[in-house]
């Protein structure tokens, strides 16, 4: 089945397999259905779940600011979460937030086809590669596919949190602009 984005918003509107549906906004992916690069946080916050948009708050502005800083704009990327509802207060998702929305993610994946896929944080790389550990593995490719990597990095509120953290992302995000040059155009 070829979806296109426009439907996989419609589908997700229309769907009750997360609880967390009944108290915030359903939340899609956003961007190019053509990106090479795709950044996955982890679930909607209060602005999200406000506007229906992804990375749109705090953690959003920082995003926007490190794209930016690499030569890119949000409209050259796709910009995703594995929970696509914010939980209560902005507390973690639990196991079963992140199982049930997984289908979400991987229909987003399997559209955009992106090369690089880069886990803002913990829950996303563990989907990828639980037995990584995001503190010695962000700033680094790990190879997924034949043609596709995964290049784990900070989640930006983290950064928002610990001010100790902003170099550390400011450096991922030049490690992978020096890794995008590395990869067949
Ligand atoms: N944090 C996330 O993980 N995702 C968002 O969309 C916003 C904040």
């Amino acid at each position: 089945m070829n979806l296109t984005l426009d439907q996989l918003q419609e589908k997700l509107k229309a769907w009750k397999g997360c609880p967390l549906w009944e108290h915030s906004n359903p939340v899609l992916g956003e961007g190019s259905a053509d990106a090479q690069i795709m950044f996955i946080g982890e679930a909607p916050g209060q602005k999200e779940d406000e506007l229906g948009r992804p990375f749109v708050g705090p953690a959003g502005k920082l995003l926007d600011e490190l794209l930016e800083s690499i030569g890119l704009a949000r409209e050259d990327v796709y910009i995703s979460n594995v929970v696509k509802y914010r939980p209560p207060g902005n507390r973690d998702p639990t196991p079963e937030e992140k199982e049930q929305c997984m289908p979400w993610l991987k229909l987003e994946i399997a559209l955009i086809h992106p090369n690089v896929l880069v886990p803002l944080g913990r829950h996303a790389l563990g989907h990828f590669f639980p037995e990584l550990n995001i503190t010695s593995a962000h700033g680094k490719p790990f190879k997924l596919t034949d043609d596709a990597w995964v290049f784990p990095i900070y989640h930006p509120a983290a950064a928002l949190h610990n001010p100790n953290l902003r170099d550390a992302l400011s450096q991922d995000f030049q490690s992978l602009k020096k890794f995008l040059t590395t990869l067949p155009a």
